[in-house]
């Protein structure tokens, strides 16, 4: 998964010797950068403003070629809006352009003069950060399968971040984040066919093998889950050929501090079972295993960092089948904490593989927080769409530090209920509790789910259906939500 180059720089925007200088426009002023560029060339800026052919206008990029006294071959201006509105997202939104352009353009590396910038509440190293991970991400191009990439190999594979500032910890985060947020997407991406349990068991090994001494791997099978009474789990995987996985990270960064614990949903297609999706929405389930690549990229990227923290990752990893050896609308399943199951719709099937490894982690670990992310209802897409994940938590500070991070790393996240008030809605005559809950707030009744599975120990639920794959066929999975996740360790870390 390569990602791009990262470094930092600080020379004159005129002067700099680079195939391309990226410069912001206000709608009325000229960033620093653009300002040198004006002066050099003898106005040249100053006339495209007044011709009316650069305004600044946000969304809007020009590439000029061979201004005089300008080192640099192309300059590439990007529009910014009025500055007492430009923020944190309106920064983001900016590099974002900036990355579809340079996308597309003949140059191997691009000197970035965006992080100079002033924008409101955040520091030298959130720009330099944010800025290299928008661009990374928009440069992205998933190649695991194909014969040559679409749109060609990338050629853009180096970015100077020019900052007036001590930022090497900006650059060390986006170094991290970027390789924790291209495994996710590219495992996201993997056809159901290739990333099946066992390839995800792989790649954890990939992980662990590049960082031995801090990281070790424990992969327990089909037996190992018998044994220790994960009969929800197991009953996702009894309609699919290919076997069920519980992967297990740990990263030892604190001495004998108690782990955070991240657990990801690992569905590697998800065709509802029994309950059969129909035709149109089932091609998409190959991302049903979002969650798993999200915390797995997570941990990748904090062992980079080498964060001051203990870490577990553990992931439950099926494929949901229709098959005569699978689990069944109406049968009752034995879960490992004892609790038992009624199963009325398979297709509700990832709170029956998270029920078992939360209440496993939670007993096995005695986590000082865990986390879980889920692919886990359209509800929530229809709830939040594609911007925002849903926050699900009893413990109000534990929500609070989450949608904090969201906040900080622009990838946010949104807090919905988690009352008792619902809980009534999962009742059932057959077991103690049953796997849906009707039609209304499906969201929330699933979230209610898995709380009954984590009781004592302090535990937030990530619903990221919506925001960590695009729709589509040219849609690609976003690696949300690494910089959430990565984020809070690192504000664990402090
Ligand atoms: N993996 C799906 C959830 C999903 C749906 C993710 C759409 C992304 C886009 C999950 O396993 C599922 O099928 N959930 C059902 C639950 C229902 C049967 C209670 C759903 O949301 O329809
Ligand atoms: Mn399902
Ligand atoms: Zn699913």
């Amino acid at each position: 998964m390569p990602v791009l180059e990262f470094s930092l720089g600080s020379t004159a925007a005129d002067k700099a010797d680079t195939p391309c200088v990226v410069a912001g426009v206000f709608d009325v002023a000229f960033s620093p950068a653009a300002a040198a560029i004006d002066a050099a060339s003898g106005g040249a800026l100053t006339r495209l403003r007044e011709s009316g052919d650069f305004t600044g206008k946000p969304g809007t990029t020009l590439l000029l070629h061979g201004l005089a006294n300008v080192a640099s071959p192309r300059v590439l201006l990007v529009g910014l809006g009025a500055r007492q509105d430009f923020d944190a997202r309106m920064f983001e939104r900016a590099c974002d352009e900036v990355g579809k352009a340079l996308k597309g353009m003949p140059v191997a590396s691009a000197g970035v003069w965006l992080p100079e910038l002033d924008v409101k509440d955040r520091d030298a190293n959130w720009r330099v950060r944010t800025c290299a991970l928008a661009i990374d991400h928009t440069c992205f191009r998933y190649t695991a399968t194909l014969r040559t990439p679409n749109g060609g190999a990338p050629r853009l594979s180096k970015l100077d971040l020019m900052v007036d500032a001590d930022a090497r910890r900006g650059l060390d985060e986006a170094r991290a984040l970027a390789r924790g947020v291209a495994f996710a997407r590219e495992l996201g991406c993997l056809p159901p066919n290739l990333c099946t349990p066992t390839h995800i068991a792989a790649q954890a090994r990939t992980i662990a093998d590049e960082h031995t001494g801090s990281v070790t791997l424990e992969v327990l099978e089909r037996e190992d889950m018998q044994k220790l009474g994960m009969g929800a789990l197991l009953a996702v995987s009894s309609g699919s050929a290919t076997p069920p996985k519980l992967i297990v990270l740990e990263y030892k960064g604190a001495g004998d501090a108690r782990p955070y614990a991240l657990v990801g949903k690992g569905v590697t297609f998800d065709t509802g079972g029994m309950n059969l999706k129909p035709t149109g929405s089932m091609e998409e389930m190959k991302y049903d295993m979002c969650g798993a690549a999200g915390v797995l990229g997570t941990f990748l990227s904090a062992v980079e960092l080498k964060l001051p923290i203990n870490l577990v990752c553990v992931v439950p990893s099926v494929e949901n089948m229709p098959d005569g050896a699978g689990y069944r609308p109406s049968d009752v399943l034995q879960t490992h904490a004892g609790i038992t199951v009624e199963v009325l719709n398979t297709d509700a099937e990832g709170r029956l593989i998270l029920c078992d490894a939360l209440s496993w982690t939670c007993k096995r670990f005695q986590p000082q927080a865990v986390v879980d992310a889920a692919t886990l209802t359209g509800a929530c897409v229809i709830a939040l769409g594609a911007h925002a994940s849903g926050l699900f938590s009893a413990d109000d500070a534990l929500a609070d530090q989450l949608l904090a991070a969201g906040n900080q790393s622009l990838d946010r996240a949104w807090r919905l209920p988690l009352w008792d008030d619902y809980r009534n809605q999962l009742e059932s005559a057959f077991a103690d509790i049953a796997n849906i809950g009707g039609k209304s707030a499906g969201a929330v009744t699933a979230a209610l789910f898995l709380s009954r599975f984590t009781e004592g120990t302090r535990w937030a639920h990530l619903d990221v259906a919506g925001t960590a794959w695009m729709p589509g066929r040219k849609g690609y999975a976003t690696g949300r939500p690494v910089p959430l996740l990565t984020q809070w360790l690192i504000d664990r870390s402090m």
